[in-house]
């Protein structure tokens, strides 16, 4: 379940076990999520609203009385994947006209009715801010209604109405502080597809994160489009930087991280926040999409490679544990050889503990798809993503081979994919370890002597219980 976009990869730790008593004849969703964190969390509060309304979840389409798909609007490549679906289920729908289908998320957002002609069997749209009632639509739909097309407002922050009992996993979990977008990057459908900025309170997010560490979670990240804006929209004294300080506190809460920062919002206060506090991890996610300052004012980004720079310096003064990761984009709209040139030399410079690297890709309704010209070609794009992974390869093998020899504390997120018997675990700075150890660590700290080390991930041997 790799995600097509960051925030960051998604989760990849000890799972809850699915339900094993779906009774008979109760009516069965098949779920299935595409895109970032804060999809795969949405899905956790549909999964929550079924759950309550009774219906249970099966991992197989044919099963399933109602099928969904939480979606991704990002690139074209997230959305080709869910229309190949809505093709392959035109024929069961014909078999079983009782089966419902349901298209949700940002996709959903972004097409609207225009969806539904061109696949008359879906029968739910349901948008961002409506994930709040679709056991309501479903139920509409199983007794007879449809097609159902829920595009509004009815419930822009419906995190309220979680029910932690379905998040995916014990130890890990993720929490939305902030949902939509007030900035308006040229290239980006996000404010499109999520709105306007909405934001919880700091209370109940204090209230939420103490009821997941009371409920086994020790590791939580803070999900919100452009994360560190938190506070600028409710006025009075939220921040993130406070926020920070506040959960930092919790008890039995052992890392704390927050995704997605957008640089010009990265102020001295955060910066300050995320070095003093123990839980918040040494990993900053601070896309940057352009070395050029040509191609980042065309982007409409607001600042210039420069000030990052300059950024980057003043965080590494002040948070000298920080590692920073980053998202660029390839190919955008009149990118030049030397445009692209600067790019590579501005990630030579940072060394980016992590690079996410996408090939632009035009999206209906923003600023560049009217005004720019998407005159890069494919090969060239391709060519282009290619080199700056190879590029980004190279500085994380030779950043994460210096690591040979250290002490890294390591969260245990479960047994590796590859080999079942090796257990696996991210460090502070988000990289990926691989040692032998008794699954009981799972959920735990340990610190691990770093022996190997390839650009994705270290291995090494446990040193000790780190609590
Ligand atoms: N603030 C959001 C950004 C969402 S988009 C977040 O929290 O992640 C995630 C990344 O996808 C962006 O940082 C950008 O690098 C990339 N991206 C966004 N729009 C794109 C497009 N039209 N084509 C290619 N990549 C895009
Ligand atoms: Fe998109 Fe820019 Fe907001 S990348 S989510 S419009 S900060």
């Amino acid at each position: 379940m790799n995600p097509s976009s960051p925030l960051l990869p998604v989760l990849a730790a000890a799972p809850i076990a699915p339900d094993p008593g779906a009774a008979a004849g109760v009516p069965k969703v098949f779920l299935e999520t595409f895109g970032c964190q804060m999809n795969f969390l949405d899905s956790e509060l549909v999964r929550g609203r079924m759950a309550e309304r009774r219906y249970a979840f099966t991992p197989r389409r044919d099963d399933a009385d109602v099928i969904a798909f939480n979606t991704c609007a990002v690139r074209d490549h997230a959305e080709e994947r869910v229309r190949a679906r809505l093709h392959e289920l035109k024929r069961a729908k014909e078999r079983r006209p009782g089966l419902v289908v349901a298209v949700l998320g940002c996709m959903a957002q972004r097409e609207g009715e225009a969806l539904l002609d061109r696949f008359p069997h879906v029968d739910i749209l349901c948008g961002t801010r409506e994930f709040g009632r679709i056991d309501a639509l479903v139920e509409a739909v199983r007794s007879g209604g449809g097609p159902i097309v829920a595009l509004g407002e009815h419930d822009p922050l419906p995190d309220w109405k979680r029910d932690l009992s379905q998040r995916p996993h014990r130890h890990s979990a993720y929490v939305t502080i902030q949902r939509g977008c007030d900035r308006a990057c040229t290239f980006c459908v996000v404010p499109r597809t999520r709105g306007p900025e909405v934001e919880r309170t700091m209370d109940d997010l204090e209230r939420e994160v103490r009821a997941l560490v009371a409920d086994g979670v020790v590791d939580v990240t803070l999900l919100g489009q452009i994360v560190n804006a938190y506070g600028r929209k409710s006025g009075g004294d939220a921040s993130l930087a406070r926020l920070l300080r506040r959960l930092d506190r919790v008890p039995g809460l052992a890392r704390l991280r927050f995704v997605t920062s957008f640089p010009t919002l990265l102020t001295p206060d955060l910066m300050q926040a995320v070095q003093d506090c123990e839980t918040v991890v040494s990993y900053l996610h601070l896309p940057v999409q352009s070395g050029a300052n040509s191609c980042l004012r065309r982007m409409a980004r607001g600042y210039t490679a420069e000030s990052y720079l300059r950024l980057v310096d003043r965080l590494r003064e002040v948070a000298p544990k920080v590692e920073l990761a980053t998202d660029v984009i390839v190919g955008f709209c009149g990118e030049s050889d030397a445009e692209f040139a600067a790019t590579a030399e501005l990630m030579r410079r940072i060394e980016f503990v992590q690079a996410f690297i996408f090939k632009y890709s035009v999206r209906p309704g923003t600023a560049a798809e009217k005004l720019l010209p998407d005159d890069v070609p494919l090969a060239v794009k391709e060519a282009r993503n290619q080199e700056l992974l190879r590029l980004q390869e190279a500085i994380q093998r030779r950043r994460n081979r210096a690591r040979i020899g250290a002490l890294e504390r390591v969260l245990v997120d479960g047994p590796s994919k590859r080999d079942r018997t090796v257990l696996s675990g991210r460090t502070s700075a988000n990289r990926i370890v691989h040692f032998r150890g008794d699954a009981a660590l799972i959920g735990q700290q340990v610190d691990v002597r770093v022996r190997d080390a390839t650009a994705l991930s270290l291995s090494g041997d446990i040193a000790a219980a780190a609590g």
